[in-house]
């Protein structure tokens, strides 16, 4: 812990962070409780738990939760550990069931928890113990978990986040694919790789093919006015659409932000082409409604278009290593190879995400070396670099 005090007392604000925050392991132990174990964290989506009884799991650090519709609909979230010597009680990435029985001895557990049957125990009373449970929300699809028996405050970015993101109707969609990676880089290092677009015309073809290079917080570049005039003009057509366009970033020094942004000219969503590739999921008159852009500190970010979403979830394996998982979604009536391919909707983040992975090595690596010094950030094109350097060591320190 001294260490650590004397690594916060090393950093200069404006710069990257120094070395051992990247690549030390009891670092990485901290904030695994200092962050991971007390923010909201992305767990997945509405949709792939409609039903009860379908479950998936979440890996975080050493811990892992399932979280699993209950009878009534009510979403629950378990610690994944049972109550009798402690196994994994799910051991799939998600499954659908009646109960949960442990895969060791055969305890069964209620989809809420409770401990309904125990084979040859005696003087036991199966009420003692239930599973762990841990904080779990849905807003417009999304599912956050937190595993802190104080969560912090959900209600705002609800309210935030609800009447932006309702209209993509993110809870009557479907996954039709899951891109994992695994990543040889800090987890830092990708969520400060997603916090600019000063590398995006430099890195990301595809991407720029849609998307302006613009309309991060703290960006004030100046000639950015055509940007800013072209928001400006969406905004006012999306607010009659009734899709409530607010720019809501980082709020009090918060963990989220969800903003909705323009595409280039004759781009209606973020594909090769820019036409759609997918069946509207926004029922709206009027389809050019930009990308609605989210960003959930410590592990997710999302891109809702018109035709499909795109969530994407970091999860720390190492110091070293993270994995991430990109999910895509459409709407749930369409019909693969009449409505969509797979392989079309994907087009655009498939090629930006792989160019992401590949910097964040790079950049890693080179993090690594004996010749690592902490280097400037811009101040208009990584603000917000900044920004979530400074969340992060709030919370560092704050614990
Ligand atoms: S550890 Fe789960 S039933 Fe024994
Ligand atoms: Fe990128």
């Amino acid at each position: 812990m001294n260490s650590m005090t004397a690594l916060v007392d090393s950093y200069t604000p404006g710069m990257t962070l120094p070395q051992g925050f990247y690549t030390d392991q009891t670092i990485f132990e901290t904030e695994m409780q200092a962050i991971f174990c007390t923010q909201w964290l992305f767990a997945g989506h509405s949709c792939d738990v409609a039903q009860p009884g379908q479950y998936f799991t979440l890996p975080i650090g050493r811990e892992s939760v399932i979280v699993i519709r209950d009878r009534d609909g009510t979403l629950r979230a378990h610690f994944n550990v049972c109550r009798h010597r402690g196994s994994k009680l799910a051991w799939h990435d998600r499954g659908w069931v009646k109960t949960l029985v442990c895969p060791y001895h055969g305890w069964v557990y209620q989809l809420d928890g409770t401990l309904q049957a125990a084979r040859f125990m005696e003087d036991f009373t199966c009420d003692e113990y239930p599973l762990v449970s841990a904080a779990i929300r849905e807003v417009a699809g999304l599912i956050f978990v937190c595993l802190s028996p104080q969560p912090p405050d959900f209600v705002m970015p609800a309210a935030a986040i609800a009447p932006q993101l309702l209209p993509h109707r993110l809870e009557q969609a479907k996954v039709i694919v899951r891109d994992r990676y695994r990543v040889q880089a800090n987890w830092k290092t990708i969520l400060e790789n997603n916090r600019e677009c000063y590398h995006c015309q430099v890195a990301h073809p595809e991407f720029m093919l849609a998307n302006y290079d613009a309309g991060l917080p703290g960006d004030d570049r100046n000639g950015n006015t055509r940007f800013q005039q072209t928001r400006a003009a969406a905004y006012q057509r999306w607010q009659t659409l009734g899709l409530s366009p607010h720019e809501v970033s980082f709020p009090n020094g918060s963990w989220f932000r969800i903003t909705r942004l323009p595409l280039r000219d004759g781009f209606l969503t973020e594909s090769l082409h820019g036409r759609l590739t997918a069946p509207p999921m926004v029922d709206v008159p009027d389809l050019d409604v930009g990308s609605l852009r989210l960003v959930g500190m410590p592990n997710f970010w999302g891109h809702a278009n018109v035709d499909y979403t795109m969530t994407t979830q970091v999860i720390p394996i190492s110091a070293h290593e993270t994995q991430i998982d990109v999910a895509f979604l459409v709407r749930q009536d369409a019909v693969e190879g009449i409505d969509y391919a797979v392989d079309d909707v994907a087009a655009v983040w498939r090629a930006t995400s792989a160019q992401d992975w590949q910097i964040c090595e790079h950049n890693y690596a080179g993090i690594c070396s004996s010749a690592y010094r902490p280097g400037r950030l811009s101040a208009s094109m990584e603000a917000s670099v900044t920004e979530f350097i400074n969340w992060y060591l709030r919370q560092m320190t704050d614990r």
